[in-house]
């Protein structure tokens, strides 16, 4: 095992170029990393030296050019096995995102397993990734979709979930581990403790968690985990859907295409071994190679001191934000993660002026509903300001950020 780095934000920072430009004239402050982070100069180059020297379809010649491809192709997919320690990389299907790679759940293995009176488990906090794809079954099938309720500071009750479980009925309970629009860090341990005791499969999406702490799915000890390269410093278009074996065998086939099948006559097809099965036609290559790049720059950082650190910025930001007038703070859960939400109560700007008048000040946050309609209307808000935070923020872009939402309070409401 490779010595871990010490941790140190500002090399981190430098090592990413973007950060470096001013906007509307003042210095960059980017704290929209929820949304997508940005990349390191190693991943850049990483997505460079592919098209460069290394281009070519995977799985498909054997010439020098295409061996090469193929080759890092499926190291990068070890690397992923390995970072989130699936007990085997052909556990480790790429896919588009995390979005992809929960519909494929829903269409592949939660449809054709489906039987009349079958229900799920949907926390509350959900993205629309991971609502929109078991309503379609709701649509299609009947599926029934039981709530996990949320309480007002964002948690999850998990005290609800022995009583939703308790008719049996339930196949799978499925919640994000960070919550993108509230910053709820939800215990995922305990909730699928619980559902073991019940015997009904989890699917955690992960969305939110590479770039900030260590997954372990062998710890975790849940079924399904799902998430996307491009929030964690690799490029878009890229993601994973991690599964135990023993039910990835079971999906049915996903799209027909190119690489997911063995052989092909007029008449029929045979579907290919797993991983291939679930990923036809030419796959995002030149996105999977640099995901695994992605995962070696994050291997070389001390994720529990970035951790430890970004609390910090989260906690001078709040503390920051919940000294200015009339501001309501969403999400108040103690167990937060790099997420800061916030409207101002009388409602005299909407999120989106807010974040306006914020990139006037060089700052980019993000402002809307998040992808989480169903959330903040039950937070009795149609959307909020996000700022979200990565390990290459500083106390002094904090400060920035502050500065400029007391000045567009003092503006403005
Ligand atoms: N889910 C992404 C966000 O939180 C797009 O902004």
């Amino acid at each position: 095992m490779t010595e871990k780095k010490s941790f140190n934000p500002f090399q981190i920072r430098e090592q990413f170029p973007i950060l470096k430009q001013l906007v509307h004239g003042k210095p960059l402050v980017y704290l929209d990393n929820a949304a997508t982070s940005q990349k390191p100069t190693c991943v850049i180059d990483a997505m460079n030296s592919y098209y460069q020297y290394d281009n070519a379809n995977v799985h498909r010649g054997i010439h020098e050019l295409s061996e090469r491809a193929t080759g890092n192709y499926e190291n990068s997919r070890i690397k992923i096995a390995q970072f989130i320690n699936a007990f085997d990389s052909t556990e480790v299907v790429f896919t588009r995102g995390a979005t992809e790679s929960i519909n494929i759940i829903a269409q592949c293995y939660l449809a054709p397993h489906f039987n009349k009176g079958d229900a799920i488990i949907v926390s509350e906090l959900e993205h629309h990734a991971n609502i929109v794809p078991w309503q379609m079954l709701k649509q299609r099938l009947g599926l029934e979709i039981r709530w996990l309720p949320v309480n007002d500071t964002g948690d999850i009750e998990i005290e609800k979930l022995p009583m939703l479980l308790a008719d049996g009925k339930v196949k799978l309970v499925t919640f994000n581990w960070i919550s993108n629009s509230l910053g709820t860090c939800n215990p995922v341990k305990e909730i699928i403790n619980e559902c073991k005791k019940h015997n009904v499969l989890t699917l955690v999406d992960a969305c939110q968690v590479p770039a900030h702490q260590k997954i372990d799915v062998q710890n975790l000890g849940c079924d399904f985990l799902a998430f996307s390269g491009h929030k964690m410093f690799a490029p878009t278009g890229i993601g994973v859907l991690w599964g135990k074996k023993s039910l990835l065998e079971e999906f049915s086939v996903w799209q027909g295409g190119g690489d997911m099948i063995i052989e092909v006559s007029y008449d029929d097809f045979s579907p290919n071994d797993l991983p291939n099965r679930l990923e036809a036609g030419t796959p995002a290559i030149a996105e999977a190679i640099v995901l695994g790049q992605a995962v070696d720059w994050i291997n070389e950082i001390d994720l529990l001191a970035a951790a430890e650190y970004e609390s910090t910025l989260l906690e001078a930001a709040t503390e920051g934000i919940r000294h200015i007038p009339n501001i309501r703070i969403v999400g108040q859960s103690v167990h937060k993660s790099s997420v800061l939400s916030f409207v101002f109560k009388d409602n005299s700007l909407h999120p989106s002026d807010i974040a306006t008048l914020l990139n006037l000040d060089g700052i980019a946050v993000r402002s809307g509903h998040h992808c989480t309609m169903p959330i903040l209307k039950k937070m009795g808000l149609p959307a909020t300001a996000r700022a979200s935070f990565s390990l290459f923020n500083t106390m002094q872009e904090v400060d920035t950020f502050i500065q400029s939402v007391s000045k567009i309070q003092r503006k403005y409401s």
